[in-house]
């Protein structure tokens, strides 16, 4: 399976991505957890990306595509969280075969909402205080790592992130619909529900 997952800032694309890989063991590729682990070794290349994390922007296409290509390499089965987010990457994406592109679709309210409850642990595994917990307060289920809130998750930024999303990355849901590739999945609901949904769709 080589799936593409598109949808708003917090329509749950990490929180499926997550299911999927646990229960199939597809290659879970989140693009800004790839750039935050960058931002977290304090490299300069890791000190350029967070200036543009920090502020909601998108992190020049040039850089990100070439780092998602470089982690892709030998992967034959792969989960795309988080790119392409323009079109330029998706155009830069054409020679990769993808079997299905699904779009989370939620109101930007919907998604807003879960923010703030939304807790991260060092390695990237996602928690929401309410509707996802972990087992032990404030710790990873998986690593037992301190959880935490990211420094995009303040109402501020999210504002600046939605912006960037109607203006860059909804076209590419645009561009694949062109194409008859994009399959939309309701967002709405419980993420075991949300979850349901996105197996059906990739069954049929
Ligand atoms: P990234 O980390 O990709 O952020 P995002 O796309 O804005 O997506 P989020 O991680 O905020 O949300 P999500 O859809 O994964 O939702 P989640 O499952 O966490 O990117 C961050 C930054 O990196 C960008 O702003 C940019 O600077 C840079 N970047 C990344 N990719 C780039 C690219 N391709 N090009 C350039 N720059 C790039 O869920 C959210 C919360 O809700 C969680 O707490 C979760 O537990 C909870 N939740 C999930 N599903 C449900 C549900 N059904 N009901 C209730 N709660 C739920």
């Amino acid at each position: 399976m080589k799936l593409i997952l598109l949808g708003p800032p917090g329509s749950g694309k990490g929180t499926v991505a997550e299911k999927l890989e646990k229960e199939f063991g597809w290659f879970h590729l989140s693009a800004g957890a790839v750039l935050r682990e960058e931002v977290e070794k304090k490299t300069s290349l890791g000190k350029e990306i967070k200036k543009y994390i920090d502020k909601g922007n998108l992190v020049p296409d040039q850089l990100v595509t070439e780092i998602v290509k470089m982690e892709l390499q030998g992967k034959n089965d792969f989960i795309l969280d988080g790119f392409p987010r323009t079109v330029q990457q998706a155009e830069a994406m054409r020679g990769v075969k993808v079997d299905t592109i699904l779009h989370l679709d939620l109101s930007e309210n919907a998604a807003i909402k879960r923010f703030a409850g939304r807790r991260k642990c060092p390695k990237g595994h996602g928690y929401h205080l309410i509707y996802l917990p972990p087992k032990k307060k404030g710790k990873c289920d998986v690593d037992g790592l301190p959880l935490s809130r990211r420094v995009d998750d303040e109402p501020k930024v999210v504002k600046e992130r939605f912006k960037i999303y109607h203006r860059q990355t909804a076209p590419v849901a645009e561009y694949y619909k062109k194409k008859k590739k994009l399959i939309m999945v309701d967002a709405n609901g419980t993420p075991e529900e949300v979850y349901q949904r996105v197996k059906k769709k990739l069954k049929k």
